[in-house]
């Protein structure tokens, strides 16, 4: 990139593994951000700072000690979340929190509260929110497309090949797709269509036979009224989720199919390929419906995400998905779980209070 680093936001990067990587190749040739320095333990990630000519620390709270940071991002495992990042934000340093949050409510609301008496702003990675599709779709959405949301439906079904599987954490509790994946699902329907106020939910693991589910249907109420259908699962074969119809990453074989369906009392909205319908005459089930299609402006939203880390820095943008809203969407995803053990609704606005 033709901006001298020197002008580059220095960034502390906490945990090089899968993501952390992501993040680190694109702030190696990102114009805003800079890595300033790298936390991570591992041989390997201390090996990938040697390369990058980058520092190195075993433990982050001697980068935050002895780097130049002026803001982090946490891509250690969940249960490290809320103290690695409180550490962060006991130092000034705004927060990209990868998600989930962290691993329980009680952590986030530590982590939240932390920021909250710092006034240290806390970004949560849902990186859908900085895709240009759904910052489009969430303007057609305000600009009344549906009129009042009635029903939604959305697939994140795909194959994950065995290998995946190879490490423990992923066969066991909180390692499953709806933790790691439809929480995604659940974070871009709250930020188009509102708050989630109660679940059900049923999940299995018959097809992988492991402790954590490979499947799960989930039943959302809105706080408008508005009600919604999600499936997860990591063990079919399917194109039909957001990573590879959207192509949120390179990495990502893209598929031509739409995976989110929104529709309301005045029209229709399809994700990713943004295909609306409605009725420009008459009204009915009988009458012709009239399509539209938005054109498509595809970005890699991790870039824009990382764009954002800088702004809200600087204090010149709000975050965009803040700990609160990441705890919310955290609150959803536990709540799948909770429904599904007791086979009965988990409403989630009590539960908030608590
Ligand atoms: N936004 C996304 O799409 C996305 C994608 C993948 C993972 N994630 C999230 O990112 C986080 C990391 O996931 P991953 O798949 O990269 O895991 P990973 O196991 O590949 O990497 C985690 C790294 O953190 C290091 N680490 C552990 N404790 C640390 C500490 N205290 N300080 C510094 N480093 C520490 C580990 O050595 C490891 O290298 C998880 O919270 C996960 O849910 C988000």
């Amino acid at each position: 990139m033709s901006t001298p680093p020197s002008t580059r936001l220095p960034v502390a990067v906490m945990g090089a593994g899968a993501i952390g990587r992501m993040h680190i190749e694109r702030m190696m040739r990102h114009p805003d951000v800079r890595v300033a320095a790298i936390a991570d333990p591992t041989p390997a990630a201390r090996a990938l700072a040697e390369s990058l000519g980058l520092p190195w620390f075993a433990d982050h709270r001697d980068l935050l000690e002895q780097s130049d940071a002026r803001a982090a991002i946490v891509a250690t495992p969940n249960h490290t979340h809320a103290e690695v990042g409180i550490h962060c934000i006991e130092r000034g340093l705004p927060v990209l929190m990868e998600k989930p949050v962290a691993d329980t409510l009680e952590n986030a609301r530590r982590l939240c509260e932390a920021g909250e008496r710092a006034g240290v702003p806390i970004m949560v990675g849902h990186q859908r929110r900085h895709n240009p599709i759904i910052q489009r779709a969430r303007t057609l959405v305000n600009e009344g497309v549906l009129g009042r949301p009635v029903s939604v439906n959305g697939m994140a079904t795909w194959l994950k090949p065995d290998s995946y599987f190879d490490l423990a954490w992923r066969r066991e509790k909180g390692g499953g797709p709806v933790l790691i994946n439809l929480i995604h699902d659940l974070d871009l329907l709250r930020f188009l269509v509102g708050e989630i106020v109660a679940v059900q939910a049923m999940t299995s693991n018959t097809v992988r036979g492991f402790e954590v589910e490979d499947t799960a249907a989930v039943l959302l109420r809105f706080a408008n009224g508005a009600l919604g259908t999600l499936t997860v699962s990591d063990a079919a074969v399917s194109p039909w989720n957001w990573d590879l119809a959207a192509g949120e990453a390179p990495h990502y074989a893209q598929v031509s199919v739409d995976t989110h369906f929104l529709s309301g009392t005045e029209g229709s909205l399809t994700l990713p390929r943004l295909n609306a319908w409605r009725f420009d005459g008459q009204r009915g089930w009988h009458e012709p419906l009239t399509h539209t299609q938005t054109m498509l402006h595809r970005q890699d939203p991790y870039m824009e995400q990382l764009r954002h880390v800088r702004a809200v820095a600087e204090g010149r943008e709000q975050p965009l998905c803040s700990g609160v809203d990441g705890l919310r969407t955290l609150q959803a995803a536990l709540a799948v779980h909770e429904a599904a053990v007791g086979q009965k609704q988990t409403t989630l606005e009590t539960r908030m209070q608590g």
